[in-house]
């Protein structure tokens, strides 16, 4: 897939870690262009640090609640973690705590994130029942550069599911969820194998011209 020597990537995560459960099968296929060297989560507890420590991949836990009020001294401790181990690009995969200016400009273009709504439409929480609510028939996930506005930066992809008329948070939240494990592989797989290109809002691909159809994933 690529002919570079595959980017050190950091996840970040604070729960479950689905997410980066599809990021560490895909590393593991020959040729991905990405390369897990690092789990990090804010959370001691998170599932997700159990499961990549029985992938056989470094963790490690920053507690925040260490540092009170103070999210900088946090975020440094994080990054430290991160530089420490050789991570060149950070995803972050249900990592739920707001990044400063300063976090977010260590990292400028080479961080990103999942969030499960076809963004700009519902940032923030609760994505799946306010689609709901709001009678949409369309709803998704999207994979984004990370920004300092929260959920804001320049698109990288989005997949769509149907929403249907007796659809739940939870079934409405599982269809999607399917959508974002094969979406965020895909993402991650063309910014570790530098094929994409900020402009402005808009991020453009390099590459083959037939890639272009696969960044709008099919209605599932
Ligand atoms: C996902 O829905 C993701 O879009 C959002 O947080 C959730 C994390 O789930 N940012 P998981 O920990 O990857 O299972």
């Amino acid at each position: 897939m690529s002919e570079f020597a595959p980017k050190k990537v950091a996840v970040l995560i604070s729960g479950r870690g689905s997410n980066m459960a599809s990021l560490i099968a895909a590393a593991k296929e020959e040729g991905y262009p990405a390369q897990i060297v690092l789990v990090a989560s804010n959370n001691p507890d998170a599932k997700g640090l159990e499961t990549a420590a029985a992938e056989g991949i470094a963790t490690c836990a920053v507690d925040h609640k260490a540092y009170g009020k103070d999210r900088e001294a946090f975020e440094k401790a994080l990054n430290e973690e991160i530089v420490k181990s050789g991570a060149e690009l950070v995803v972050l995969a249900g990592f739920m705590r707001l990044l400063t200016p300063w976090f977010v400009k260590q990292w400028e273009g080479r961080m990103i994130n999942i969030h499960p709504a076809l963004l700009p439409s519902f940032k923030g929480l609760d994505t799946h029942q306010r689609a709901i609510d709001a009678g949409v028939r369309l709803h998704g996930a999207t994979v984004h550069f990370v920004t300092p506005e929260m959920d804001v930066g320049p698109i990288i992809m989005q997949g769509a599911v149907p929403v249907l008329d007796d659809d739940t948070e939870a079934t409405l939240a599982a269809r999607v969820l399917t959508v974002e494990h094969e979406i965020y592989p895909e993402a991650l797989a063309l910014v570790a194998a530098e094929r994409t290109c900020i402009e402005g809002m808009r991020v453009r691909i390099l590459g083959s011209d037939d890639m272009e159809e696969d960044l709008i994933a099919p209605v599932v």
